[in-house]
């Protein structure tokens, strides 16, 4: 692994835990304004002293974060589908250029892969071909193995979707916590972050949160339990302190409502 490669991924996962919170506000690219991103820059302003990286779109970085904003960018770079065309829901392809990754300045770049349905071949291949362009400049690639409708959340499918992920060349995997989370971690060769996925109580957030850590993510890349709470700014720090400094969901619990009131 050259330099470049080996900073990029320093900035991604911070080295002094060798864990991570990645703030997730890519979702206008099916989602259209999603709830609590609709004035993005007002939503994430106050999150940033407490991620450790930015996961956005090309377009919500260059409309919404300013230039001089101190954080890493892992920017999305597959698409192509909308949240309203259901049966080719995340038929994903390649939506950036490495090229204008590269401007933007990106510490790593995020791809979604769907194994499992009819198109899963299109999105591998397009993932691969991220994988090399990325790789040639030192830009690590996280997968995000997606769940299309009709395939189950559980440690039998992930892990077939997370290990395949890393044996064609994801340096990161974002994927769902679990029941036998474990198992997807021991059969995965990269690090591991769980996405949020829908909206689901506070305690509960913290909770799968703190669960994923235990069985062995390195954090996490989370988006609608953050940015649709209540209080964002509690959330966002509950979940940095359940990361990086290994607080009991009751902790984080605590600091969520603290900063709710
Ligand atoms: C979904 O495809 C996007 O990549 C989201 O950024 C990701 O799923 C994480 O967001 P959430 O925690 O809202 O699921």
């Amino acid at each position: 692994m050259d330099w470049g490669m080996k900073n990029r991924l320093s900035k991604i996962i911070k080295p002094k835990d060798g864990h991570t919170v990645m703030l997730a506000v890519d979702h206008g690219y099916f989602m259209g304004p999603t709830t609590g991103l609709e004035k993005l820059d007002e939503m994430v302003k106050p999150l940033l002293p407490y991620a450790d990286v930015l996961m956005p779109t090309r377009g919500g970085l260059r409309n919404y974060i300013p230039p001089e904003t101190d954080i890493p960018i892992c920017l999305r770079v597959s698409g192509g589908t909308s949240i309203i065309n259901e049966t080719n829901l995340l038929h994903e392809g390649i939506i950036v250029s490495m090229e204008d990754a590269i401007r933007l300045n990106v510490s790593a770049v995020a791809f979604s892969i769907l194994v499992g349905q009819p198109f899963e071949r299109d999105t591998l291949l397009a993932f691969t071909q991220t994988i090399d362009e990325a790789n040639r400049y030192g830009i690590p690639v996280l997968a995000v193995t997606a769940v299309g409708r009709g395939l189950g959340k559980d440690a039998k499918y992930l892990s077939l979707a997370s290990r395949m992920a890393a044996e064609l060349g994801a340096s990161i995997v974002k994927t769902y916590y679990c029941k036998d989370f474990e198992k997807i971690v021991e059969s995965c060769p990269v690090p591991i972050v769980i996405a949020g996925g829908k909206k689901v109580p506070e305690k509960d957030a913290l909770q799968m949160a703190y669960d994923a850590l235990q069985a062995g993510a390195i954090g996490v890349d989370m988006g609608r339990n953050i940015f649709q709470s209540s209080s964002p700014v509690g959330m966002m720090k509950a979940v940095n302190a359940i990361v990086h400094k290994n607080a009991t969901p009751k902790d984080a619990f605590e600091i969520f409502k603290e900063n709710e009131k």
